[in-house]
């Protein structure tokens, strides 16, 4: 059947929205991709110096994984739909999200979208990796840092955790390490910089 290509291909379009950019454009501030670290994601829309945007744009493009996630896991089935394509499905918003159709594929390093697509597969697993954020972000002050180590620990998560079976789910979890992969991958010169010191904090305008 075509219910799991076009079911990928919807999540992929709906990843492609870079929210940073529309948001931004909407609320009348500056373009994310031309001050800051020039990324197109929550964090920097924050250094414009609008909050709501900021929590906006977290918000949508964290739904870029969430929804497509949960419409399969809650659906699917009736349309013959599996984990195979729970997997797809997170995969291809993520992959949006960084490599965007609408936005010559100049996209964003993937934190909302993949905190959202782990919200969907299982809300304790969103729960457990969203406060693994808080915790560093709190603690370090550094945006990039609560992402690498939240992303990297969500995998480690859900293999621990038995009431979700994960044996049974073998292409989630090898989405997960995909996705954890791929964002440490777009945050290496946030990873350079965090080894230089000289990676901007959260709260301070300039990156
Ligand atoms: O949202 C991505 C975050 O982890 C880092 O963003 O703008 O500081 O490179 P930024």
């Amino acid at each position: 059947s075509l219910a799991p290509f076009l079911a990928t291909l919807a999540a992929y379009l709906v990843g492609s929205l870079a929210f940073a950019v529309i948001v931004s454009r909407v609320m009348g501030l500056n373009d994310p991709r031309t001050f800051g670290s020039k990324n197109p994601g929550a964090t920097n829309v924050l250094r414009s110096g609008s909050k709501p945007a900021a929590v906006i744009t977290l918000l949508l493009d964290a739904m870029k994984g969430f929804v497509p996630v949960l419409l399969v896991r809650q659906y699917g089935k009736d349309y013959g739909l599996e984990d195979g394509t729970v997997a797809m499905v997170a995969l291809a918003a993520f992959l949006g999200h960084l490599y965007p159709v609408f936005f010559r594929f100049q996209g964003g390093k993937g934190v909302a979208t993949f905190i959202g697509a782990v919200f969907g597969i299982h809300w304790l697993l969103g729960i457990a990796t969203g406060l693994t954020w808080l915790i560093i972000a709190f603690f370090f002050r550094y945006s990039s840092l609560a992402s690498l180590v939240a992303a990297l620990f969500a995998p480690v998560y859900f293999l621990m955790g038995d009431r979700i079976q994960w044996y049974a789910e073998k292409p989630v979890v090898a989405a997960l390490f995909a996705m954890a992969g791929l964002l440490a991958w777009r945050h290496r010169e946030n990873i350079q910089r965090l080894m230089r010191g000289n990676e901007s904090k959260l709260g301070a305008k300039k990156g």
